[in-house]
């Protein structure tokens, strides 16, 4: 594989959507052949999976339940976007992918995280990861900044001990993956967008 797989993590409410696009219109501004894409989903098949998931009439499903489903739509996902990419040489942007997982149903959901790095290994059909930029703003800023536990998606309806304990998870990963750089993300979004790129620059992943 030629190309390299950058992944941007964050809480909820912490404004990773609003970074991806600044990143995916600069970088198309300057001509990189990128790659953007999002988990869960980044396929047609792996799309009506996200809606499974984050559809809040599911109150009821099984912790175990959401987390095949998520590891579903990454298999979909790395075996048909992913990977096809990087052999191509490009340089593939992707909103959430395996520390999310980590994070929401490990530390968050208390399912086993030993059990979810090898579902991840499984899904991940033997793809590594360059960078995981990961949008650092501590879990009781990130949990008002997304308004609470608003009547949004499935997810964002859960309460802020949820949060904190996927905040948790995430920083658990950081501390154990050299690939993960931790961006505070607590000053404006330009502030944050230029944070980003520089990391992104410094680290090799715009040729
Ligand atoms: P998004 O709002 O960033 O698109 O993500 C959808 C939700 O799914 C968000 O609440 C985080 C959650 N999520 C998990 O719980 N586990 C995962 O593996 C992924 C990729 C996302």
């Amino acid at each position: 594989m030629n190309g390299k797989f950058v992944t941007v993590e964050g809480c909820d409410g912490v404004g990773k959507s609003t970074q991806v696009r600044l990143l995916r219109e600069r970088l198309s501004k300057e001509g990189v052949d990128a790659v953007f894409t999002r988990e869960p989903g980044g396929t047609d098949i792996a799309e009506k999976i996200r809606a499974v998931i984050l559809d809040a009439d599911n109150s009821d499903m099984d912790a175990l339940t959401e987390l095949f489903l998520y590891e579903a739509s990454r298999c979909q996902h790395t075996n048909q976007v992913i990977k096809s990419a990087l052999d191509a040489g490009k340089l593939v942007v992707c909103d959430r992918y395996i520390d999310s997982t980590l994070a929401y149903q490990g530390y968050g959901r208390g399912l086993d995280v030993d059990m979810i790095k090898t579902l991840n290994r499984w899904a991940m059909g033997g793809v590594e990861i360059d960078l995981t930029l990961f949008l650092d703003v501590n879990s009781a800023d990130g949990f008002s900044r997304k308004g609470g536990a608003s009547d949004g998606d499935r997810m964002e309806r859960e309460k802020s001990d949820f949060y904190e304990r996927v905040y948790n998870g995430f920083i658990a990963v950081a501390n154990e993956e050299k690939r993960f750089v931790r961006v505070d993300a607590s000053g404006t979004k330009y502030e944050t967008h230029e944070k980003l790129y520089a990391e992104l620059k410094s680290r090799g992943m715009l040729k």
